[in-house]
């Protein structure tokens, strides 16, 4: 396989162009089949990368080891509490010399309004390509196998109803970059995104007023309610979520007067009744269960987070295999 898009970082899909997104949605469907099939997928033979994850991670971390693994690579996992990052070594040393070392960086970086800056500062020095898994904005990893589990439920992205639904949880104080990568790629995907939160919840204007563009651009919609009922109305996809009010609050603080007076936005069987009879639940996971989400529905026949959660592989090694080429 050529790595049609050698050397090119991976930091936002807003980067990325509508055919360059569906070449590497046929990789990974490709890289689904061959799985399934055991035929190998040797396209990156004695390539490395470096995984560097400020925070926990399972799917992210475990998709993209075994995934390199099963190009016929190695990644080397790297907590970087346990690097000199944490004595303060810069971004740009970090960079240069992992860099001259193997064939791509992949990092994760959450802190907000310092993880998107850190990806860019090690992407203005690599020489191989920065893979972004997940910063305070965007999550890019994620945002193609959300894409790619709806083409494969849905087959057409035509005006399906999505529904982005700010979710209770009380786990920890989670990113805004799961749904605002969503908002921003599922309108250029001809969907009609709603986004429904509590007064507080807002996401950066600025990437508010990127997606009506890419709506506009692309024939889908986007459409801002703090009705919870309104958003799961006749929905096809539903994506009850928690994020952190990041936007307003800066505080680490968990739990805060705002985020408990708004407990019942919760994901119930009722709220699913409200969707079409064959609405689709999603979730980036992990869930906070019985917050978020009922188990019944989560576990239940509407819930498709296992097939979401496999295709974080598939797309892992497309982007990997795209990417990570010959120097
Ligand atoms: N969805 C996701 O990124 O999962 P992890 O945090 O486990 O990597």
């Amino acid at each position: 396989m050529k790595p049609a898009f050698k050397g090119k970082h991976f930091i936002t899909l807003q980067e990325w162009k509508k055919e360059e997104i569906d070449q590497l949605l046929a990789v990974s469907k490709d890289m689904k089949e061959k799985f399934r099939n055991n035929v190998p997928t040797p396209y990156l033979q004695h390539k490395t990368a470096f995984l560097m994850f400020f925070e926990q991670s399972t799917r992210t971390r475990n998709s993209m080891e075994s995934g390199l693994a099963q190009l016929g690579g190695h990644a080397t996992f790297l907590d970087t509490s346990t690097m000199q990052i944490s004595h303060g070594e810069s971004a740009k040393d970090t960079a240069v010399i992992l860099s001259s070392y193997g064939h791509g960086i992949a990092c994760r970086n959450c802190f907000w309004n310092i993880g998107n800056k850190y990806l860019r500062g090690m992407a203005e020095h690599s020489s191989v390509p920065i893979m972004n898994l997940q910063c305070d904005l965007y999550h890019p990893m994620q945002g193609l196998a959300d894409l790619m589990t709806i083409q494969e439920v849905k087959g057409s992205t035509k005006n399906l109803k999505v529904s982005i639904i700010w979710a209770y949880a009380e786990s920890h104080k989670k990113p805004i970059s799961v749904p605002l990568t969503q908002a921003l790629l599922f309108p250029r995907y001809g969907m009609d995104v709603t986004l429904a939160y509590p007064e507080g919840y807002d996401l950066p204007d600025w990437a508010i007023e990127q997606a009506r563009k890419n709506a506009e651009e692309n024939g889908g919609t986007l459409t801002i309610t703090h009705d919870m009922k309104a958003a799961y109305k006749d929905a096809d996809i539903v994506i009850p979520k928690n994020w952190g009010s990041w936007v307003s609050n800066q505080s680490d603080a968990v739990i805060d007067d705002m985020l408990t007076a708004n407990r019942g936005w919760k994901c119930t069987e009722e709220m699913i009744a409200l969707g079409k009879p064959d609405v689709k639940y999603m979730h980036a996971l992990p869930a906070d269960r019985e917050n978020e989400v009922e188990n019944s529905v989560i576990d239940g026949k509407h819930s498709i987070v296992y097939q979401e959660a496999e295709n974080r592989l598939h797309t892992a090694k497309a982007v990997m295999a795209m990417t990570m080429g010959d120097k």
